[in-house]
């Protein structure tokens, strides 16, 4: 009998878990190094799982198909909400325990985070200081360009609506929401969920390094995080409300 692909498939090969727990390498002898470290990989492992996802958004949106970009956000909102949770398990992290290991760290800091970055990127950021703060750290990683060469989700979503010829604004008028009314409030959804891990990872590191420590990456720290909560994917979404209270987008 020839084997099969699947002979001698065990939960640990089909997971390769040899080599995925043989990936936490504290540097420091304290142990809260290793909590440290697991959130943060399991962080860039949703990371890539959100990126696929993000991936997998753009032909439903293009196929006209909004049911399944639905369901596609739905999945993505989901993932957004594990990634903050996780910010939680290093809310037990007291200052004094970082402070034993911070030094072991050198220079890295989440803000080198390629996957984050291109997360950004696919989701619609474009603005000059973005892009500029980008290429501060030499050549742009393909990940991330590749991710600056397709259309934002916001432009995804308009030629979606174009194509039903369908306004933006038609969408929040009357009693009875549509399919497209509902992806265009789970983009919104995505934002707040994009925006909730934004703070809640300032809150973090404001209780961990205080307010007015500096990041092992060269920044102002929580100062500096506090300003990339405004950043927002989809303006045109944002605007769309202040029409009902008389104020121009
Ligand atoms: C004790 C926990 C943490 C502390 C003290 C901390 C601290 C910081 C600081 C100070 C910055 C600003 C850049 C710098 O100068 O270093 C930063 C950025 C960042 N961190 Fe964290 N962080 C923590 C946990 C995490 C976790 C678990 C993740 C998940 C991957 C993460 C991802 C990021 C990302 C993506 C940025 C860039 C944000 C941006 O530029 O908009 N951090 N972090």
């Amino acid at each position: 009998m020839s084997d099969t692909p699947t002979d001698g498939v065990t939960y640990g090969s089909y997971l390769a878990l040899d080599e995925l727990l043989a990936l936490q390498h504290p540097r420091s002898a304290h142990p809260d190094e290793l909590l440290f470290i697991v959130v943060h990989q399991s962080s860039e492992l949703w990371f890539k799982e959100i990126l696929h996802e993000l991936d997998l958004l753009i032909d439903p949106m293009q196929a006209h198909e909004p049911e399944f970009a639905l369901f596609r956000m739905g999945r993505i909102n989901a993932l957004m909400r594990i990634v903050s949770a996780q910010l939680s398990a290093l809310e037990t992290l007291p200052p004094q325990h970082f402070a034993a290991f911070r030094t072991h760290l050198g220079s890295s800091s989440g803000s080198q985070s390629v996957q984050f970055r291109a997360i950004e990127a696919a989701s619609g950021l474009r603005e000059p200081h973005f892009l500029h703060a980008l290429a501060e750290h030499g050549a742009i990683p393909a990940i991330v360009q590749g991710a600056l060469a397709r259309p934002t989700l916001q432009e995804l979503f308009l030629q979606l609506l174009r194509r039903h010829e369908v306004e933006l604004e038609a969408l929040y008028m009357g009693d009875r929401p549509s399919t497209l009314f509902f992806l265009a409030e789970s983009l919104l959804e995505y934002e707040q969920q994009f925006g909730q891990w934004r703070f809640k990872h300032v809150q973090l590191v404001e209780r961990v390094l205080g307010p007015l420590t500096g990041g092992t990456g060269g920044t102002l720290g929580a100062r500096y995080l506090a300003r990339t909560i405004d950043q927002k994917f989809f303006p045109a979404l944002w605007a769309v409300r202040a029409k009902f209270y008389g104020a121009s987008a």
